[in-house]
């Protein structure tokens, strides 16, 4: 055999070394426990055969606590590129059969070099965690290893869409990567993501919990807001992440992906003439109106558990991304509070950087009243949403189904918030406050020297409506732009977005605006 040969052959079974990561024992553990590899991870998440290791020979570099008699190749992370649906993306899955995935600082160095490559490409990238944390043996050089991350997170934001994976654990100061990406998919059992772990919180709070019940995927699907999505299984989380990228661009200066329509944009649905209850107190479903007017009903829809008196998503007008915000009658009357408000918030602001149209739909009574929400903070967190629907330059396009109030009917992306078409169905109410709430403030005192008080209230009340209950009196001042037949609705749409495509707003140069965190 030829030295070339011998050498080739060398490369062959360092690879193969390498693939095996921690080795067969800890592969074995790792499917035991019900969870991939890394690079099993990375196989079902990339488009087959496109993906390209690197950093396959780095070593960690610690020599403390004889650590320089344990080494593998690749470290703790398997990091590269590939595809999605053919477009590229940067990945790295934390390898957990290395040192339980713990973050030394060569692995902080491969995770970082693919930052840094998705961000020169303007590509997405896409974090899978499961990880022991810090790894213990090399002290502060992981903790700078973290920050270096995290910094690399910070300056992507709005420039490269990043999405998360947390396949297994993901603690302490760690949690902060995905906290500070866009989009975090976690999978229920084996994944969790808390700051301080049960025995820690026993310590100090004396509570008694378990690592699922303090941060599983449940918890943050639910209770938090932290997760975006909560996956049954690892399969499923992937390709919840492959979905995802198919709705987004690849960077900031990209216009959305454009897939192809086989859905009639003239399709006319005419269920939705006849949705509005007589009742207005009386609920609907608005997952039936959204599914009703987006191409093929295909709806992504993020945070599906938590604050569902909203609803946020992606779907496709004529094969074009759009985000969905629309209050949900549904659930607490669809009512805005704080943790509404921070959900749509957080998801307009990410459209908005992404180039994505942004599709309202309103059903809003107002905002929830009561020391609940005031000693929670909701002035501050309406006005981020009042923030984000102002400050996004993107297509607005806002159709108002029936009432639409007060401070939440500004705050819904209305005319004065650069709304640029905004419709409404002839079921709409837009007006100060309800009618019932109009005239106990205006009549009530008027009320108690009527002859039939609860009459007069009625008659009242019967004025302001007819007066303020319909769509007309904002269409007289040009606040709607058109009130249009609900059966007609998705055409509308469609029609606004083509129009909206060339669209050119800016707002003022500046640092960066303050919006009230
Ligand atoms: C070094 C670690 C490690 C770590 C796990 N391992 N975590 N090695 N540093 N942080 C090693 C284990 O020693 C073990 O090695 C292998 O990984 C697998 O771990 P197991 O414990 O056998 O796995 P499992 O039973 O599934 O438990 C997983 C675990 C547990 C719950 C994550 O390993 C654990 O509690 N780890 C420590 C977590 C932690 O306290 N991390 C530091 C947090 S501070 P062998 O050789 O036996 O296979 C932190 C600060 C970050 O992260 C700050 C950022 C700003």
């Amino acid at each position: 055999m030829s030295d070339q040969l011998e050498k080739v052959k060398e490369l062959i079974a360092l690879r193969a070394e390498a693939r095996l990561g921690g080795g067969e024992k800890a592969i074995q553990k790792q499917h035991d426990k019900g969870k991939y590899t890394a690079r099993e991870r990375i196989a079902q998440l990339l488009d087959d055969g496109s993906f390209e290791e690197l950093d396959m020979f780095v070593k960690h570099r610690c020599t403390n606590f004889g650590q320089e008699k344990k080494s593998f190749l690749g470290d703790g992370v398997v990091t590269g590129y590939g595809t999605i649906e053919g477009r590229l993306v940067y990945v790295f899955a934390q390898d957990f059969t290395v040192f339980g995935g713990s973050l030394s600082e060569t692995m902080a160095l491969k995770i970082c070099k693919v930052m840094d490559m998705a961000m020169k490409m303007g590509a997405p990238i896409i974090g899978i965690n499961d990880s022991g944390g810090a790894r213990i043996q090399e002290g502060i050089n992981a903790l700078a290893g973290y920050a270096e991350i995290f910094q690399r997170n910070i300056m992507a934001s709005g420039v490269i869409p990043q999405i998360s994976g947390i396949f297994g654990p993901c603690a302490g100061g760690a949690v902060y990567s995905p906290a500070l990406t866009d989009f975090i998919v976690m999978t229920q059992g084996p994944s969790y993501m808390f700051l301080t772990g049960p025995k820690v919180v026993k310590t100090v709070t004396g509570e008694d919990v378990t690592q699922e019940d303090l941060g599983g995927a449940s918890v943050h699907s639910t209770k938090s807001g932290v997760a975006h999505f909560a996956a049954e299984n690892g399969e499923e989380g992937l390709a919840i992440i492959r979905k995802l990228i198919s709705f987004i661009p690849q960077n900031n200066l990209e216009e959305v992906p454009l897939v192809e329509c086989n859905d009639p944009i003239d399709r006319l649905e005419d269920s939705l003439n006849e949705i509005i209850p007589d009742s207005p107190n009386k609920p609907y479903d608005m997952y039936e109106v959204i599914g009703a007017i987006i191409d093929n009903g295909e709806f992504l829809e993020l945070q599906r558990d938590y604050a569902k008196n909203i609803i946020i998503g992606f779907a496709r007008f004529n094969g074009q991304s759009v985000g969905v915000v629309a209050n949900q009658p549904k659930y607490l009357a669809g009512v805005l509070d704080s943790n509404a408000s921070r959900k749509a918030a957080r998801f307009v602001r990410f459209c908005d950087a992404f180039n994505i149209p942004l599709v309202t739909l309103v059903d809003v009574p107002g905002f929830l009243p009561g020391t609940g929400q005031e000693y929670n903070g909701v002035i501050l967190h309406g006005a981020k949403l009042l923030y984000a629907y102002g400050e996004a330059t993107v297509p607005k396009v806002t159709v108002t189904l029936r009432k639409s109030y007060g401070g939440s009917h500004i705050v819904m992306s209305c005319k004065q918030l650069r709304g640029d078409m905004n419709y409404a169905w002839p079921t709409a109410e837009i007006a100060v406050m309800g009618g019932a709430g109009a005239v106990e403030v205006l009549y009530a005192k008027e009320a108690k020297d009527a002859p039939d008080p609860a009459q007069f209230m009625a008659e009242k009340e019967a004025e302001y409506t007819k007066l303020f209950a319909n769509p007309y009196n904002a269409a007289k001042y040009g606040y709607i732009d058109d009130v249009i037949e609900p059966r007609n609705t998705r055409f509308r749409i469609i029609r606004a977005l083509q129009q909206l495509q060339t669209k050119k707003l800016t707002n003022p140069a500046k640092k960066h605006g303050n919006i009230p965190l």
